[in-house]
């Protein structure tokens, strides 16, 4: 949450941090706020809400600025004080001299805060951050040197930081420094940048330093010194990265998620290509790095993820217990962390995360590699934190994923959990080899049947159109397309505001059954030929009977549904196991229409961040 960036070069200063906070608004956008180096002052912008309000400011104030040389930008995602102009980042010290942008959760700030008030410090915030600020002043009222006063202050903090100083006296340099929050350094030519995430920077520059935990930066236009918490310098590695700047590009779709949804049947052709070619071979997966032998006789494999990636999860379970007959636990990374686990030497540990920021996701992989479990991290980010902590690591290539709502990254996550766990059939036995010819059969043929799916969606915009008044909705499954349910509910709770709620279908007459009415759309995901099919449509009667209206995700070869929903949604024949790579998309779709037809902000909704950088 919160995305900060820095620059210092000869570039347009107001334009470039404009442009890195443009594309990482996905991290929050409570308020935003700027700070300049502006000929021996220093000149701080602010704004509530979204991005475009500081670009308005700026704009309108123009004429205040003579030559700005470097500066410090923000986007907040609101933790500490409500999202509020006094609340908005930049924070700056009592004299206004020292500015800092602050992405985390300091956890010990009311004893510092009440500390340094008793120091003559005056705080006009609530935030957390503004901490920070009076700390690093009253630190370099001492040393006069302002690596030296950040390296101290940060010795004294307790949580999470990502946090970038300047100060009105160091003009020619910008201090960063990162505990548990991610921040890097983007090199230049005569220009150096410093920003939360790559998305930042990839319009200026590829060549990059991720800061480690405790580590403090100093950038200034021609030099990047990176020092450890003790004042040693640090050689980093520059890494160059991966992506593109068109990856930003909405490509004429109106919003990101729509493009993203749109780019699903490539993400999977990307994914399988160089993992299955040929369903007479082995699926290639050489980025597990277990011995066989251990894989052999692995019988216990814990998954652990937050949100859509724990939907994922939740489908990967299913598949690795179908397929190699492993055991699979599931759980939310914030329940995994506040409990005594019995993970172990012996047990794989899976982390997914879309992201690989997922504070919650870090901490409990961390607490297994305590335990000595291996973990695999399957994530759309291999440049991220939590990748650096793999042992193994499944890249899932499905390129930046901008909008809030994820729907390639849950794709791609899927289809990793189908090779993962043919993989391990294979290495196993422990299924028939004609019938992993036929997953991998119908593995290679998904993105032609996603294709085919968003080649005529108008009767899931008729869906959408018709049932976008209503308030709350259930959707039900049982088996694998659980998940699906569970996530097709996330994505219109997220984007649309309206109470959606995934259930077992089993569950409905346990309870939930009492809600309905005319008022409350069921939907029900069938998989004709598969093993809940009969015992869906009997739960589906079952809210028929209250007079819930009904709709079907089904396949197009159910032929006896229509009389009993009021709305039938039907994707291509697939197998029941296969089919949440395809049942997702129209649930995606739903949401999607729906929430264009609320006229809601699809790619930014409210009170969201695309990483949840603190727990
Ligand atoms: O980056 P991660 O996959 O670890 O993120 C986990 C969740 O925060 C994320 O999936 C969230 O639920 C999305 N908004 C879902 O659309």
């Amino acid at each position: 949450m919160c995305g900060i960036v820095g620059y210092i070069g000869k570039r347009d200063v107001v334009s470039v941090l404009l442009k890195g906070l443009t594309n990482l608004e996905y991290r929050g956008y409570d308020s935003a706020g700027m700070a300049l180096q502006d000929c021996g002052e220093i000149k701080i912008y602010k704004t509530l809400g979204k991005l475009v309000n500081l670009k308005n400011e700026l704009e309108n104030k123009k004429s205040e600025l003579k030559h700005p040389s470097s500066g410090i930008g923000h986007i907040r995602w609101a933790t500490h004080g409500s999202p509020s102009l006094v609340n908005a980042h930049p924070h700056t010290c009592s004299c206004g001299k020292l500015v800092v942008v602050h992405n985390g959760i300091i956890e010990n700030y009311k004893e510092l805060r009440e500390e340094l008030i008793k120091k003559g410090c005056v705080f006009r915030s609530q935030t957390d951050t503004e901490t920070i600020a009076h700390l690093v002043a009253d630190e370099y009222a001492n040393t006069k040197n302002l690596e030296e006063a950040v390296r101290n202050s940060v010795k004294k903090l307790q949580g999470a930081y990502a946090v970038c100083v300047i100060h009105k006296d160091a003009p020619d340099i910008i201090v960063g420094a990162r505990k548990h929050a991610p921040m890097l350094v983007g090199i230049g030519d005569g220009e150096n940048f410093i920003a939360s995430d790559t998305p930042a920077i990839i319009e200026y520059t590829k060549r990059t330093i991720y800061l480690d935990d405790n580590e403090i930066a100093v950038i200034s236009q021609n030099s990047v010194k990176v020092t450890d918490i003790n004042g040693h310098e640090v050689i980093k590695k520059v890494e160059t990265l991966p992506w593109e700047p068109v990856a930003l590009s909405k490509l004429g779709f109106k919003h990101f998620m729509l493009k993203e949804i749109y780019e699903q049947s490539d993400v999977i052709r990307n994914l399988l290509n160089g993992k299955l070619y040929d369903i007479d071979e082995c699926v290639k997966l050489d980025e597990v790095k277990i011995d066989k032998e251990i894989l052999k006789n692995l019988n216990k494999i814990e998954i652990i993820a937050c949100g859509t990636s724990l939907h994922a999860a939740l489908a990967g379970k299913y598949i690795i217990e179908d397929f190699a007959g492993i055991s699979v636990e599931v759980e939310a990374s914030s329940e995994y962390i506040y409990r005594k686990t019995t993970t172990n030497a012996s047990t794989l540990v899976i982390g997914v995360s879309q992201s690989g920021e997922t504070a919650d996701t870090i901490t409990a992989i961390k607490q297994a590699k305590a335990k000595n479990s291996h973990v695999l991290i399957i994530t759309n980010r291999p440049d991220s934190n939590m990748a650096r902590l793999a042992d193994s690591l499944i890249p899932v290539n499905a390129g930046i994923e901008v909008s809030v709502a994820a729907t390639k990254s849950y794709t791609a996550q899927l289809i990793s959990f189908y090779l993962l766990a043919i993989h391990l059939a294979e290495i196993k036995g422990s299924m028939e080899k004609s019938y992993l010819k036929n997953i991998k059969h119908e593995l290679i043929q998904l993105p032609s049947k996603i294709e085919e799916i968003l080649s005529n969606t108008s009767n899931i915009k008729e869906c959408a159109r018709k049932y976008s008044s209503y308030k709350n909705f259930i959707y039900i499954a049982r088996g694998i397309n659980l998940a699906t349910a569970y996530e097709g509910a996330l994505k219109l709770k997220e984007i649309s505001y309206i109470n959606a709620t995934g259930y077992p279908a089993g569950e409905l007459k346990h309870g939930p059954i009492a809600m309905l009415d005319e008022t409350m759309p069921v939907l029900s995901i069938l998989m004709p030929g598969g093993i809940t099919y009969e015992k869906v449509l009997s739960n589906s009667e079952e809210a028929k009977a209250r007079n819930a209206k009904l709709i079907a995700l089904t396949s197009s070869d159910d032929k006896n549904i229509d009389a009993l929903f009021d709305v039938v949604i039907r994707i291509p024949k697939i197998s029941e196991i296969l089919s949440p790579a395809l049942t997702c998309v129209p649930l995606q779709l739903l949401a999607y229409y729906i929430a264009e037809f609320l006229g809601k902000d699809v790619d930014q909704p409210r009170n969201l961040a695309k990483s949840v950088t603190v727990e």
